[in-house]
C-alpha cells in the first residue's frame, strides 16, 4: 500500500499524502513544481507532520494521538467484521432456514458501545482543548511583527500596518531562532466577502476568516524557505487556486525586502514601458488595481505597487515570468476560469506593452 503511494507520488512523503487527502484540500498542482526563480529552499510538501513553526508543533502531538486511536478503533471494526464474516457463514443449506439468535436489547452491548465512545471522545476533547488555548492563549511578544490577512475570491490581500507595506499572495516574515531571538508574527484574519481559512500546515493550524469578524493566528518559523499554503475552507469556483506562500528569511533579508517594498516603484524607462503605463491608465486596470504613487488607486484588486518582485502570478496559478503574464493579461479566464479579473480583449500590442510596464513595478 504504501509501496502503491510512493509510486503514484513519487514527490510527496505518504505522510503528506494522507494529511492532504484527510483535509480534502485540492493539491496545488503548480505548487507542486520547483520555484521559478532560484530562491532558496521550496518546502514544497505542505506536510502538517512536519512542523517548522511553534504552533504547528504544538499541534503535532495530538494529531498523533488522534490518528492512533482511529487506527485502533478502525482495526477492532474491521477485526470483528472479518471475524464475523468467516466465523457465521453458513456451512450448509440447512444453516439458511436457522434464524441466529436475536439479541436486540442487549444490557452489555448498549453499555459498551456508549460508553466506550463516550470515554474516548472525552479524552479528544481534553486534549485537543489543551493544545488549542495553548495556541490561542500564548504571548504574542511586543516586538512581534504584525500582518493583516484579508481573504478575497479568489486571492490574499497582505497588509503590514505598523510598515506601510501593502501586497498580495506572499508573505515576508522573518526567520525566528529557536534558543535566541525569537520573532513572532502576528496574523489578523479578516474576509472582503466570503469563509476563507489561512493555512500553511508547516506553520500553523487552518483559522477561518470570516466576514465582519477579526480573527487572530501567529507563526513562529524556525527555518527559511518557501512554505506553501492553501485556502482550506470552500469559498467558491477557484477555491483550490486561492494559494498562498510565505517567504521566511534571514532578519536583514527581511529588512531588505521591507526596505524595497517602502520605495514606489522606479520610473518606466524604455519606450514599451512608457506606453504601457500609458495603457495601464486608460484602460480599467486602475479602477482595481493601484500602484502607490500613481493615479492607480483600485483597491478591489492585488496592490500591484511591486508586482515584478512577486514569484506567482493570480494567486498562485502560474510563475510571474512575462510569458505567463502575457497569456493572463490575454484571457485569465485560461488559467482561473471564473476569477474577477476580466479579459479585457487587449490587442497584441497593447499586451506587449502592459507586460513592460508591469515588469517594471519593482
Ligand atoms: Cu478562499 Cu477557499
Amino acid at each position: 500500500m504504501v509501496r502503491a503511494v510512493r509510486s503514484l507520488f513519487p514527490q510527496w512523503s505518504v505522510p503528506a499524502f494522507f494529511a492532504m487527502a484527510l483535509s480534502f484540500v485540492p493539491g496545488a498542482a503548480w505548487a507542486a513544481d520547483p520555484a521559478p526563480t532560484p530562491t532558496p529552499q521550496v518546502h514544497k510538501i505542505a506536510d502538517m507532520f512536519q512542523p517548522l513553526s511553534k504552533p504547528a508543533e504544538l499541534i503535532l502531538e495530538p494529531s498523533h494521538l488522534v490518528l492512533l486511536i482511529s487506527l485502533a478503533i478502525f482495526l477492532v471494526v474491521v477485526g470483528v467484521l472479518v471475524y464475523v464474516l468467516f466465523k457465521f457463514r453458513p456451512h450448509g443449506p440447512a444453516d439458511l432456514l436457522v434464524e441466529p439468535p436475536q439479541i436486540y436489547g442487549s444490557y452489555n452491548i448498549e453499555m459498551a458501545w456508549t460508553v466506550i465512545p463516550c470515554l474516548i471522545v472525552f479524552v479528544l476533547i481534553l486534549v485537543t482543548t489543551r493544545s488549542i488555548v495553548e495556541i490561542q492563549d500564548a504571548k504574542i511578544e511586543e516586538d512581534a511583527l504584525t500582518i493583516r490577512l484579508v481573504g478575497h475570491q479568489w486571492w490574499w490581500e497582505i497588509h503590514y500596518p505598523e510598515l506601510g507595506i501593502v501586497t498580495a499572495n506572499e508573505i515576508h516574515v522573518p526567520v525566528s531562532e529557536r534558543n535566541g531571538k525569537r520573532r513572532q508574527t502576528h496574523i489578523i484574519l479578516e474576509s472582503a466577502d466570503v469563509i476563507h481559512s489561512f493555512w500553511v500546515p508547516q506553520l500553523a493550524g487552518k483559522t477561518d476568516l470570516v466576514p465582519n469578524r477579526v480573527n487572530h493566528t501567529w507563526i513562529e518559523p524556525f527555518k527559511t524557505g518557501i512554505f506553501l499554503g492553501n485556502c482550506a475552507e470552500y469559498c467558491g469556483t477557484q477555491h483550490a487556486n486561492m494559494l498562498l506562500r510565505v517567504i521566511v528569511q534571514e532578519p536583514e533579508d527581511f529588512e531588505k525586502w521591507v526596505a524595497n517594498q517602502k520605495q514606489p516603484p522606479a520610473e518606466p524607462r524604455a519606450e514599451l514601458a512608457v506606453q504601457g503605463r500609458k495603457d495601464f491608465y486608460a484602460l480599467a486596470c486602475i479602477n482595481c488595481h493601484m500602484v502607490n504613487g500613481t493615479m492607480a488607486e483600485g483597491v478591489f484588486g492585488p496592490d500591484l505597487t511591486k508586482f515584478a518582485v512577486r514569484q506567482t502570478l493570480g494567486a498562485g496559478v502560474a510563475p510571474n515570468t512575462p510569458e505567463h503574464l502575457r497569456k493572463w493579461l490575454h484571457d485569465p479566464d485560461h488559467y482561473k476560469e471564473g476569477s474577477y479579473m476580466p479579459d479585457m480583449k487587449l490587442s497584441p500590442a497593447q499586451l506587449d506593452s502592459l507586460v513592460a510596464y508591469l515588469e517594471t513595478l519593482k
